[in-house]
């Protein structure tokens, strides 16, 4: 037998010092409830998406280019790509060496790049995407459908449908080139740069140019009507109505622009250069997804969706996670906005609302955990999160009245603008912002397990 020693062996053994060596990007952002989404070692500043889907075959042709700066000396990166054949990885001009290890795609430059290294790495794919199954059971990603494609990617999908760092805590601007048969429309993030046709194929073109973190994007397909305005804020509209979904959604779409400027009073300027909707007929789906500026929709949306949906452009999308862990900051967060606005449209107050859902027994799945603490990812959109994270700022408002708690809401979104936020961030400005100690307030409410004993009594009268 003759010994072999590992080419790796042997670069380490020539390279030294490991520190000036440098070291393979982690596999994962170091989230607990998503261990292998996202990865370490780099941040990507723009995706260059250029898809070719024919909906019949369900074929997807696809090119991704990253541009990206490394954050430490790396030797090696992972992207997070399922399923699909890699026909090819070039960095810069060069190609280099690639293996695929479960959802990791693993990228080999020829020498390290150094810390602080801006590079574009380019890959090649093509294959039948599909979506993966979430912990919670919902499928999530590149859904196909009658006519085309759903794409709603929370939490771990985009890699079902391109290589990506696949955590928000790493956001990007994009810009999206579809093609598809003549007759459908694809439908993606941001502002429509405009469509040409060739050869039975139409190319749409679309540009994101705040950042995004990878589950928000979407590149829908299907048999769409369309419409195109632009706001008295100057916002460009793009809404992409499914016909079988048209008379149902018209009178809900039409109230867009005045949520928009509804949420704007209450939450400070929208954070984008465009907006609109995607209501596609996709019964098999289940939910709808506030992709970024352009929410998905699997069927036409009722007032309080549309409203929660847009809510997120703000908590969610603007000011994103760090951690899956503490989703009630988005999900929370659009309840209430739901809330809010019955409130303010002849509707239920805030008050009823918190009340029915305080009235439920001790026993109920509302109860099962605190929002603040979902366990783990099969949890993160449960009950808890949406219904007892919106009772958390109902106590808060409570607690420190109505004028410093829009005066919190917005500083919330307006300090974390294009950034994320956590937990720890949120509780600290709100005492600072009402000069109030919340903790009891935040330790019942927001971490401690069981139905709290008892709602918080305002001091004042109310
Ligand atoms: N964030 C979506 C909403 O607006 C829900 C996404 C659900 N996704 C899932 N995989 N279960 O509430
Ligand atoms: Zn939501």
């Amino acid at each position: 037998m003759t010994a072999i020693v590992p080419v790796a062996v042997v670069a380490l053994l020539g390279a030294g010092d490991p520190a000036t060596a440098g070291s393979p990007g982690a596999t994962g952002a170091g989230d607990a409830y998503f261990p292998l989404a996202g990865n370490g070692g780099y941040h990507v500043t723009h995706y260059d998406l250029t898809l070719s889907y024919d909906p019949k075959s369900r074929h997807l042709d696809a090119t991704a280019v990253l541009t990206a700066r490394a954050t430490q000396r790396l030797t090696r990166f992972d992207l997070d790509l399922k399923g699909l054949k890699v026909t090819g990885v070039a960095l810069g001009h060069v190609q280099v060496a690639h293996r695929r290890d479960g959802q990791e795609l693993v990228v080999t430059p020829r020498t390290a790049l150094r810390k602080g290294h801006k590079f574009r790495v380019k890959v090649d794919y093509s294959g039948t995407p599909g979506p993966v199954t979430d912990p919670d059971g919902s499928p999530d990603g590149w859904i196909p459908t009658d006519d085309g494609a759903f794409v709603a990617a929370e939490p771990q999908g985009a890699m079902t449908w391109f290589p990506a760092n696949n955590h928000p805590a790493d956001k990007s601007s994009y810009d999206f080139t579809i093609t598809v048969p003549k007759g459908r429309t694809a439908i993606a993030n941001g502002l429509f740069r405009g469509a040409h046709t060739a050869h039975g194929r139409t190319t749409y073109c679309w540009h994101q140019p705040e950042p995004m973190a990878a589950y928000l994007a979407t590149a829908t397909v299907g048999r769409f009507q369309v419409e195109q305005y632009t706001t008295r804020d100057g916002v460009k509209i793009y809404n992409a109505v499914d016909p079988r979904e048209a008379a149902k959604a018209a009178p809900v779409l039409k109230k867009l622009p005045s949520v928009l400027e509804w949420e704007s009073q209450l939450f400070g300027p929208y954070p984008y250069r465009a907006a609109g909707s995607v209501v596609d007929h996709a019964p098999d789906v289940g939910y709808a997804l506030e992709t970024q500026s352009r929410p998905v929709y699997d069927s036409a949306p009722d007032i309080a969706t549309l409203v929660h949906e847009s809510a997120h452009q703000w908590f969610g999308d603007s000011v994103s996670l760090t951690r899956w862990k503490n989703v009630w900051l988005n999900e929370g967060f659009a309840t209430y906005a739901e809330w809010l606005y019955a409130e303010q449209h002849g509707g239920l107050s805030a008050q009823k609302a918190f009340d029915a859902l305080y009235a439920r027994p001790a026993s109920d799945d509302l109860w099962k955990f605190p929002p603040g603490d979902p366990g783990s990812g099969k949890h993160i959109f449960d009950a808890p999160v949406y219904n007892r994270g919106a009772m958390v700022l109902h106590e808060l408002r409570k607690a420190v009245g109505d004028r410093a708690f829009f005066r919190i809401l917005r500083a919330w979104a307006s300090a974390h603008r294009y950034g994320h936020g956590t937990t720890a961030q949120f509780t600290v400005l709100a005492e600072r912002k009402s000069g109030k100690n919340l903790q009891g307030l935040f330790r019942t409410w927001l971490f401690t397990k069981g139905k709290p004993n008892k709602a918080y009594r305002p001091f004042r009268s109310a």
